[in-house]
């Protein structure tokens, strides 16, 4: 009876609730104003979401009625769902308030109904506290860290592994994120608190999920602030228990039914290269029309609308591409009003059953347009040169110009300052940018720590070096030799080369232009695998190597010549001249059946030379252990090279050996079958053979067997095995997808 009671109670609340459901909010604050009688300015913007409609907003207050004024602006919608289907708004409210208190500032306000949840969470609260002391560091009041998040999030359960958040401060102070003390925090999320990222510990719940979260900034250096009243308080580097300001973000997350392929670009959509990155700064001016253009691409979906985040009056502009792409230019002008203020926006690209991830950057809006450097930037395979004209930066000292990574130095001359920056040192960071993969350096100007005023100008060069994911190989100049080339965060790019060689000196590559090949059968065939990248401590190591009937490496029907780095072939012999060269022989063989090509596949991997846990100093491992984890950072992804067709022609009469005038062949009647070479031998690089080393016919010789039954076995397994090894040809595979994005560290 009880209990049929409670029901009917829940189903009431639910029913009368439903309608005013909260799906989370941001605020974001312009720069706080003192005025001349010691009261404060304090305006800031609440984004408030919804799903069908937009109209009712929360309205944050001040707590202990400090605010003597308190002006709204009118709700406006500045984002809703454009295919119809009421699955997204968000609205923005800008408030103005006049504060008379000499410390603190607390906004809030709160009420009873999340939209219905999987862990039943129904108050949520909206809270803002401002620290109002002056800061010794930059003389003005804290500003606090900017967020915000699209109105609807929803992400395949499959597919949900990570989500940034973004986390801006203006002042370059340390943000840390948590979850708020009060909330619920559902099973399986955890929130990277320096990053601003959530993550997955396990499988999450499909469902609705909401999340309170805290942003506080903290200085990065010792600062005092001055109060009104005359105190003042010391706030210590780095040390995270007294916040300067505290924002609140609440969001909810729809975790969707697990979808067949989580892979960017096939249904999920993929940004491409033209998209800002998340956490990007963009410099919009007043009067000006800031446009940003976003691309996003689904193979298997199709994008029909993008969701943004931003600033009222910003004008959205969709538009459909090929091949499953799609685009959206955002526009926006700042006002007079706007100066100074700094905007967070975010924004994912919709289909009918999934998103995009979430990126978001921070529009920052200054007076007059931001100078903008004039920089080129040469992008070599492993390393970029930036080369700055000085003139187009007056006013700017070098000596205090920095890379990401502050240790690496710059050059300048007279007229230029220069830079020479290696893929994997100096702070470069690794970005897959959808269609490209972007290695991203940054100048920027530095204070020395005791400065009090500067007088020098504040700048930031960003530059990045875009290589295709489907690598053409002209672009790589110094890898121009290599047949396969990768790019991989901590190695940069780097080229292996597979080639055959003549004899075992392995000095002279078998020429292409002399194609066909000969190759005979059992004749050792000589091959050698180089690894070319410009880091100068790396060591090839070849795993596997196996022979297939056909381009397929994974062809159920192969034979193993190396196997987890053991040798498993008595005709294999291993020739190591230095860390980044492996060459071999093998007895030449080919697969029994109606099968033509042998194609030769390694597997190879790159490690930092001398690290004792990679791959490479493993060696030839009996057992390896099922998915061994790689050590981060110190060997690159295994990667397949091949080498072949090696397209075998069976000949009614073989010709192998002819050449051959060793004894062996003179002996018993053999000769008579054997013909005579063509008269007009094709061109034909002969494998030469300098007193019988590597073949297996020596062995034999060895062996003791009778001369006639040598022979005749000789006969027959030259009848059923002669190899004529012909339209010798290089295969390159210009493109690893997998390959190109592993490693990436996002
Ligand atoms: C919260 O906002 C609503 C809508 O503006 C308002 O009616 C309510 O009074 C506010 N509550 C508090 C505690 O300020
Ligand atoms: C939600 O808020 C109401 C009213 O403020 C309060 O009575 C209730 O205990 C709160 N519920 C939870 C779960 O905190
Ligand atoms: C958490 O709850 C306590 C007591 O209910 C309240 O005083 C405090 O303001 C809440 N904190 C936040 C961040 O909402
Ligand atoms: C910051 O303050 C702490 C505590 O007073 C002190 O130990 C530290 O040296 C100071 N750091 C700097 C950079 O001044
Ligand atoms: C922007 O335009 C307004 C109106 O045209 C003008 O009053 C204001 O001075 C302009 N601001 C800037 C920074 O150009
Ligand atoms: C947006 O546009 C409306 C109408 O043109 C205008 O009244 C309002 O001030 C604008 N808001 C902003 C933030 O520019
Ligand atoms: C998306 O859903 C809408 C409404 O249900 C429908 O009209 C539209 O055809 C769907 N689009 C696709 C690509 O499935
Ligand atoms: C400065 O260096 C650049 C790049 O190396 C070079 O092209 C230029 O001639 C140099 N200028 C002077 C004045 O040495
Ligand atoms: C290998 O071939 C090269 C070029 O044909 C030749 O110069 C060299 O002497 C050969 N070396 C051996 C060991 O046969
Ligand atoms: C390794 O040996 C090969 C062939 O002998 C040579 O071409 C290459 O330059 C050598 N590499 C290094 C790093 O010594
Ligand atoms: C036969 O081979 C031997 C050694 O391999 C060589 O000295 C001799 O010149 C060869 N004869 C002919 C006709 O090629």
């Amino acid at each position: 009876m009880e209990e049929s009671l409670v029901l009917v109670l829940i189903f009431t609340l639910v029913g009368i609730t439903s309608a005013l459901s909260f799906y989370g909010d941001s605020v974001s604050f312009l720069p706080l104003q003192k005025n001349s009688d010691g009261t404060f300015e304090v305006s800031f913007y609440h984004r408030q979401n919804g799903r069908s409609s937009c109209q009712e907003q929360s309205s944050l207050t001040c707590e202990s009625g400090v605010c003597t004024s308190f002006d709204q602006s009118s709700v406006l919608q500045t984002d809703q769902d454009n295919t119809g289907q009421g699955r997204w708004c968000q609205s923005e409210q800008l408030t103005t308030a006049t504060v008379s208190t000499n410390k603190y500032l607390s906004l809030r306000n709160s009420s009873c109904c999340w939209l219905s949840n999987i862990e039943g969470t129904t108050n949520w609260t909206s809270y803002a506290e401002l620290d109002l002391g002056i800061r010794s560091d930059s003389n003005t009041l804290n500003h606090c860290p900017v967020t915000t998040t699209v109105s609807s999030l929803r992400v395949p359960q499959n597919c949900f592994s990570s989500m940034h958040l973004l986390a801006y401060d203006p002042d370059g102070d340390e943000v840390r994120c948590s979850f708020s003390p009060n909330a619920t925090i559902p099973a399986n999320f955890a929130l990277n608190e320096v990053g601003c990222t959530l993550t997955s510990t396990g499988q999450v719940s499909t469902g609705v999920h909401v999340f309170e979260l805290i942003l506080e900034d903290f200085p990065t250096q010792n600062i005092t602030l001055t109060y009104t009243d005359g105190t003042s308080a010391f706030l210590e580097a780095f040390e995270f228990s007294t916040p300067l300001c505290k924002v609140k973000l609440q969001f909810a997350v729809e975790i969707l039914p697990p979808i067949p392929s989580c892979e960017a670009g096939h249904v999920q959509p993929m940004f491409l290269s033209i998209t800002p990155s998340h956490g990007e700064i963009l410099h919009a001016t007043v009067n000006q029309t800031l446009e940003i253009n976003i691309q996003a691409q689904a193979h298997h979906s199709i994008i029909n609308d993008f969701q943004v985040s931003g600033p009222e009056n910003m004008t959205k502009v969709f538009t459909y591409g090929i091949s499953g792409k799609a685009d959206v230019t955002l526009s926006w002008t700042p006002q007079q009003s706007d100066l100074s203020r700094v905007v967070p926006l975010c924004f994912t690209a919709e289909t009918n059953d999934t998103q995009s991830e979430m990126r978001c950057v921070a529009v920052i809006v200054n007076q007059a347009s931001v100078s903008q450097g004039k920089v080129s930037v040469e992008c070599l395979a492993n390393k970029m040169s930036v080369l700055i004209d000085k003139a187009s930066i007056p006013g700017i000292d070098v000596n205090f110009l920095q890379l990401r990574d502050p240790s690496c130095s710059l050059m300048s001359n007279e007229t230029y300052i220069m830079g020479s920056i290696s893929f994997s040192t100096c702070g470069t960071k690794l970005e897959d940018k959808g269609d490209f993969i972007a290695f991203i350096n940054e100048i920027h100007s530095f204070e020395l720590p005791s400065t009090i005023i500067t007088r020098r100008k504040r700048i930031k060069i960003d530059f990045s070096c875009l290589f295709p994911k489907t690598i053409s190989i002209s672009t790589y100049y110094s890898l121009h030799n290599s047949d396969y080339i990768f790019t991989e965060s901590n190695f940069g790019s780097f080229g292996y080369t597979f080639d055959i060689f003549v004899n075992d000196s392995f000095t002279t590559v078998v020429d292409p232009s002399a194609y066909p090949v000969q190759v005979e059968l059992m004749q050792m065939i000589y091959m050698g695998i180089q690894a070319q990248s410009d880091l100068p401590k790396v060591t090839l190591f070849v795993d596997s190597c196996k022979a297939t009937p056909d381009d397929n490496p994974n062809n159920p029907l192969h034979y193993d010549l190396i196997k987890n780095g053991c040798n498993q072939d008595e005709t294999l012999t291993i020739y190591q001249p230095n860390q980044t060269t492996f060459n071999f022989g093998v007895g030449a063989f080919k697969f029994t059946g109606n099968y033509n090509e042998v194609y030769i596949t390694c597997t190879v991997i790159l490690c930092q030379t001398g690290d004792p846990f990679s791959r490479c100093s493993q060696g030839c491992l009996k057992n390896p252990t099922r998915r061994r984890r790689r050590a981060v950072g110190m060997e690159t992804d295994r990667h397949d090279i091949t080498q072949g067709p090696l397209q075998i022609v069976q000949q009614a009469v073989p010709n192998a050996a002819v050449n051959d005038n060793r004894s062996v062949m003179k002996k018993g009647d053999l000769s008579a079958t054997v013909k005579s070479p063509p008269e007009n031998p094709s061109p034909v690089v002969q494998v030469t053979k300098s007193s019988g080393e590597g073949w297996n016919i020596k062995e034999m010789i060895c062996t003791n067997i009778s001369a006639t039954v040598f022979a005749s076995a000789f006969l027959m397994s030259v009848v059923v095995m002669a190899v004529i090894v012909r339209y010798f040809r290089r295969q390159r595979k210009a493109e690893d997808q997998k390959a190109l994005i592993a490693n990436s560290g996002m």
